[in-house]
C-alpha cells in the first residue's frame, strides 16, 4: 500500500497532487488550441441531439452533483442551453417530467452509484438521450448510457473525491465550449481565449498546490478544533463552497455548511460570532464587489474570515484574517483553482485531528445500494 501511495501519507493527498496531470490527461487529444477546436467523439457523434435539446438535465450524487452544478453555470453561460441539476435519488422518485427533447447528462466517478443508475434507466424509458461522464471505464453507468465521455482521473482510492471532481469539471467545460462553438453563442475570440486558458490550468493548479504547507501551518493548525465552519461563494464558486464544506464534513467530522454568499442574510448570518470561521471564495472575477460586501457583513459580526483570493488582491486581503492567493484565470475556470486550497484545508485539518482520511467513518467510495 505504501508503494501505491507513491510516497504520500494518504491516497487523498496523492490524488490531490495528481490533479495537474489528470486534468491534462482529460483534455489531451480533445483540446486542440492551435487548430481552435474541441473534439470529443461522444459529442461529435451526437451533436444534433445536444443542439436540438430543449434543456439539459444533469443527474448525479455527492461530489459529482457539485460538478454538475458548476456545469450548469458554465453550459448556460457559454452555450445558452437551459440546464437543470438534480440529485439522482430525488429525481427517480418524484415522477419527473422527461421527454424525448431532453438530453440527460449523468455524472459519476465510479459509474456504479445505484440512484444514478436508476435515474438513467428512468430517463431512457421516457425517451431522453442519456450521456455519461464517468471515470471508471466499462462501469455500469458507462454501459447503460447512450454515449459518453470519460474523465481520465485514474483510480481514485480516497473516499473523499478530489481529482474526479476537477476532471469532471474539465470534461463538462469542454462540452460547454463545443456546444457554444456549434451554436455560435460565443465569439471566436472568446472561444479561443478559453481554449488557451484551459490548457494553462494544470500549471496553475501546480502553483496552487505549493500553498499546502502554508495552509497547514497558518490555517488548519488554528482552526482544527472548531465545531462548525461556513463556506461561502457566488456564481461559479457557489458549488465550490458546497464542495469545500462537504470535504470538511466527510473527513474531519466538523460540521460545515456551504451557502451562496448572498443567502447568508436569510439564515446563516445568525450563526456568526467570533468563534465561527467563514471560508469565503472571492476571486477577482465574477461578483467580486458583492462578495466584498458579504465579507464586511461577516467582519462586523466578528466572524473569522479565511479568504481565497486572486493573486494581487488588496481589498479582501485587508479584511480577511487569513488569505490564500491563487493564480488568476477566467471566471468560469476559477472553480478548478479555488477547489484546491479547500481540499488541502480539509485534508490537513483531518490529519491533525487524527481522522482516518482515506476511509472516513460511515462512508463508502461507491454507494451501490439505496
Ligand atoms: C459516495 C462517495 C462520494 C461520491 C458519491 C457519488 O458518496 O463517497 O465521494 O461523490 O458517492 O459517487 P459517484 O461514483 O457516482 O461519483
Amino acid at each position: 500500500e505504501q508503494i501505491e501511495k507513491g510516497g504520500y501519507d494518504h491516497f487523498m493527498l496523492k490524488e490531490i497532487y495528481e490533479q495537474p496531470s489528470v486534468i491534462k490527461d482529460t483534455y489531451r487529444g480533445r483540446l486542440h488550441v492551435n487548430n481552435g477546436i474541441i473534439q470529443m467523439a461522444g459529442i461529435e457523434d451526437n451533436l444534433e441531439k445536444f443542439l436540438n435539446a430543449e434543456r439539459i438535465l444533469i443527474i448525479a450524487c455527492g461530489t459529482s452533483w457539485h460538478a454538475g452544478l458548476v456545469a450548469e453555470y458554465i453550459i448556460e453561460e457559454f452555450a445558452r442551453i437551459s440546464v437543470e441539476v438534480e440529485y439522482a435519488s430525488e429525481f427517480r422518485y418524484r415522477n419527473p417530467i422527461i421527454t424525448n427533447k431532453d438530453v440527460v447528462i449523468a455524472i459519476s466517478q465510479s459509474g456504479e452509484t445505484a440512484d444514478t443508475l436508476a435515474a438513467i434507466k428512468l430517463a431512457k424509458e421516457n425517451g431522453a438521450f442519456v450521456f455519461g461522464v464517468c471515470n471508471v471505464v466499462g462501469s455500469s453507468i458507462s454501459r447503460e448510457t447512450h454515449a459518453g465521455a470519460y474523465t481520465h482521473a485514474g483510480p481514485e482510492i480516497g473516499v473523499a473525491s478530489t481529482k474526479a471532481f476537477t476532471t469532471q469539471i474539465t470534461v463538462l467545460t469542454m462540452i460547454a465550449l463545443r456546444l457554444a462553438k456549434a451554436k455560435g453563442t460565443m465569439s471566436n475570440t472568446e472561444f479561443h481565449t478559453h481554449l488557451q486558458e484551459l490548457e494553462l490550468i494544470p500549471e496553475k493548479v501546480t502553483e496552487t498546490l505549493a500553498l499546502s504547507e502554508v495552509i497547514a501551518k497558518e490555517i488548519a493548525a488554528i482552526y482544527k478544533e472548531v465545531p462548525n465552519c461556513l463556506y461561502l461563494g457566488r456564481g461559479y464558486n457557489f458549488p465550490v463552497a458546497l464542495e469545500g464544506a462537504l470535504k470538511l464534513k466527510e473527513i474531519s467530522y466538523i460540521h460545515a455548511e456551504g451557502y451562496p454568499a448572498a443567502e447568508m442574510k436569510h439564515g446563516p448570518i445568525a450563526l456568526i460570532d467570533e468563534k465561527m470561521p467563514v471560508v469565503v471564495i472571492a476571486p477577482k472575477q465574477g461578483h467580486y464587489d458583492k462578495v466584498v460586501s458579504n465579507i464586511q457583513e461577516i467582519k462586523s459580526r466578528s466572524g473569522k474570515i479565511i479568504a481565497v483570493v486572486s493573486k494581487g488582491d488588496t481589498q479582501v486581503k485587508a479584511l480577511a484574517d487569513h488569505f490564500i492567493e491563487i493564480p488568476e484565470t477566467l471566471d468560469a475556470f476559477t472553480p478548478l483553482l479555488t477547489t484546491i486550497p479547500l481540499q488541502l484545508l480539509s485534508y490537513h485539518i483531518a490529519v491533525m485531528r487524527g481522522c482516518n482520511v482515506d476511509q472516513p467513518r460511515n462512508l463508502a467510495k461507491s454507494v451501490t445500494v439505496e
